[in-house]
């Protein structure tokens, strides 16, 4: 089954075709960074009329690259929650104009579940395997950090989430206090190359090392405010020098990591996880995924981490989930609905070796307000 996909869920306008779940056949991304830039940060109206103005070209783009035409098309996929809710619409609006007119099934897209999808299309024997199971996915993107824990049936829980800001808002906002640039993550990563990372000891927030004792429900949880709102001391009313910053970065970058490994590693400990996974925008960071390679090989937990192209942004993994379940359908469209959050269930996990369809994700957590 050939899968056309489409993504406007933020700053990326991206559509792709994807073959049976896994066989990337197409995949066109058009990043609007650069408008976003002079703001330091997404402007939800400013990103809707840029998918508009792109989406027409972005998917035959796709359509071109994938050597197809949209009668060898089989179905459409398109993410419909969560995300910036003018530029969903664009996305949906235009996905479902393409099923329409080809007389396709459509299915609405969990934003959240592609990026865990997109472990699984990079490392596909997932789909297969039931003793790589249960498996530890860390999602951190610009609007999540959290760990879910999978099981070979499909059965999926929400083991934490950030209280606060997602790691990728993190990685933003500290690009912003110091004046580095937007998109935060991989601009705080190129300054903090060769810097001191012991310069300055940032909190590592829900961790305890406070000396404050980390209650049970937070175990799993994770909080940065504390860390951005220390680094904005650390500037306040002064202009750090080159060396300063990348001091700082450095420290900073360490910290996020630092907690992420902690809670991820914890995690796997305590479910028996012979499995990690790293999926969402803030994957992509070199020293993040230094430092779980190395934990890993100590812990002998498989990782598993997507190529960059994956981690961020993009259509393959939408069409890759897409395929689970429009191949079951039995309505022609399914799950349209548009929406800001990704609430605290998440519908069936299609994908997994023992799966059948029956699952659902649930919160282990009492976990209101996180995101
Ligand atoms: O998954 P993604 O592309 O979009 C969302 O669904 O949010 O993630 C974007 C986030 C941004 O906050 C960006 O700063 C962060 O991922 N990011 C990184 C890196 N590349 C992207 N964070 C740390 N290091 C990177 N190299
Ligand atoms: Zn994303």
């Amino acid at each position: 089954m050939n899968i056309l996909g489409i993504e406007t869920s933020c700053d990326e306008t991206a559509a792709a075709v994807v073959l049976d779940g896994i066989e990337v056949r197409a995949n066109t991304v058009s990043s609007q960074i650069e408008d976003h830039a002079v703001y330091g940060g997404v402007v939800p109206e400013l990103a809707a009329r840029e998918h508009l103005r792109n989406i027409d070209y972005v998917v035959d783009n796709a359509l071109n690259d994938s050597g197809l035409s949209i009668v060898d098309i089989d179905g459409v996929a398109v993410t419909a929650y969560p995300g910036l809710v003018p530029a969903l619409l664009v996305g949906v609006s235009y996905a479902r104009g393409v099923a329409a007119a080809g007389a396709l099934p459509l299915a609405g897209i969990n934003h959240f579940l592609a990026h865990v999808y997109s472990g699984f299309i990079h490392h596909p024997i997932l789909l297969e395997d039931a003793s790589l199971y249960p498996l530890v996915a860390l999602v951190i993107s610009g609007g999540h950090t959290v760990i879910v824990l999978i099981e070979k049936e499909g059965d999926a829980f929400i083991l934490g989430g950030t209280l606060d800001d997602a790691a990728g808002e993190a990685f933003d906002k500290a690009s912003r206090i110091l004046d580095l640039g937007y998109p935060g993550g991989p601009v705080i990563e190129e300054t903090a190359r060769g810097g001191d990372e012991d310069y300055v000891k940032f909190p590592r927030g829900l961790t305890g090392e406070s000396g404050k004792p980390v209650a049970e429900k937070d175990r799993f949880n994770f909080s940065f405010s504390g860390l951005k709102t220390s680094l904005l001391y650390k500037v306040k009313d002064r202009d750090p020098s080159e060396e300063e910053r990348r001091n700082l970065a450095a420290s900073y970058q360490r910290a996020i990591v630092e907690v992420l490994r902690k809670k991820t590693f914890a995690a796997a400990e305590q479910y028996e996880a012979p499995t990690i996974m790293l999926c969402g925008g803030v994957a992509s960071n070199r020293r993040l995924q230094e430092e779980f390679e190395a934990a890993s090989e100590k812990s002998g937990n498989r990782l598993i981490i997507p190529p960059p192209w994956l981690c961020t942004d993009n259509a393959v993994m939408v069409a890759g989930l897409g395929y689970h379940y429009i191949r079951y359908a039995k309505e022609p469209d399914i799950a349209i609905e548009v929406g800001a959050r990704l609430g605290s269930s998440l519908g069936a996990l299609p994908f997994t070796p023992e799966a059948e369809g029956r699952s659902g994700l649930l919160t282990r957590n009492d976990m209101s307000g996180w995101q």
